[in-house]
């Protein structure tokens, strides 16, 4: 699915999963000269904000199981003639990279997808050096209108699309302790967990429909079948209807950002 969405991929003109990243990257914190890896890197969203933190004399490795996004952000990093970041197709569950050989490790979005969080946890553990910084996004609540929205989808879809983890209402993706439940039997200590409300507007149901199939909700438009006029045209009655004073309709969502370090000893 994500092959088929790469080249749209946060980049129908709705900031979505750019700021996201940037505030995890901004949290995290990466100093110029250290060494940082993006885990499910897509198209790039905390890739650049953490090249130009590290600078040239740092070095950062942009992964994703994806062969088109890694292949739609090589074509993106070849126009910018970074020589400071490489990207590979490789595999979040257990990568095959140096052990130790990384400062800051940035995963925005990408763990819940995984069969086995807590085992890809502890390898990526053992990439960081003693003291590095472990940053993850995932997904908390949305909205009542986005949740409305979102209800829309679920007579048709299948169970591995009702997944709480990724919509984060179960399970330990579902709250701050969860996540540091996990990330402290990974093996790390948990620093911060940040809070942030994500806004993402659009002007009308055409705009909205793009960019709900530019991204992973691509997988819900493909579930659903002949259903998918229906539920656009339900969906345009329910934006109309929560329109602004500016004539925009803004979804919401939480997310949670959660920072951890591996110990030094
Ligand atoms: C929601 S997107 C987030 C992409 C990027 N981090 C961002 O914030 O825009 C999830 C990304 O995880 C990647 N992904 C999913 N499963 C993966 C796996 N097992 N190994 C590596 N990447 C994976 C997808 O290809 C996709 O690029």
């Amino acid at each position: 699915m994500f092959d088929r969405v790469a080249e749209t991929y946060d980049s129908v003109g709705v900031p979505w999963f750019t700021p996201i990243a940037r505030q995890l990257v901004d949290e995290l914190a990466p100093a110029a000269g250290e060494s940082a890896l993006d885990i499910g890197c897509g198209r790039g969203a905390a890739l650049w904000p953490l090249a130009d933190a590290v600078g040239g004399e740092g070095r950062v490795t942009g992964i994703d199981l994806s062969t088109e996004m890694v292949r739609a952000t090589g074509a993106d990093l070849a126009a910018t003639g970074l020589g400071h970041v490489t990207l590979k197709v490789m595999d979040a569950s257990d990568p095959d990279l140096e052990p130790a050989s990384f400062d800051v490790i940035a995963s925005s979005l990408v763990l819940f997808f995984l069969p086995d969080p807590a085992a890809a946890l502890r390898s990526w553990w053992q990439l960081l050096a003693p003291g590095g910084r472990l940053g993850i996004s995932t997904f908390g609540p949305r909205d009542q209108l986005w949740t409305d929205i979102d209800k829309l989808f679920v007579p048709y879809l299948p169970q591995q699309l009702l997944d709480a983890r990724t919509s984060g209402t179960a399970g330990p993706f579902s709250s701050d302790a969860g996540m540091a439940a996990l990330l402290g039997a990974a093996g790390f200590d948990t620093t911060r967990t940040v809070g942030i409300s994500q806004p993402v507007s659009f002007s009308d149901v055409g705009e909205w429909h793009a960019w709900a199939r530019s991204h992973g909700e691509r997988a819900m438009w493909d579930a659903v079948g002949d259903n998918a006029e229906g539920i656009r045209s339900r969906a345009a009655e329910l934006l109309a209807a929560g329109r602004g004073p500016d004539g925009r309709t803004v979804l919401t969502q939480q997310v949670r950002l959660s920072l951890a370090v591996r110990p030094k000893q």
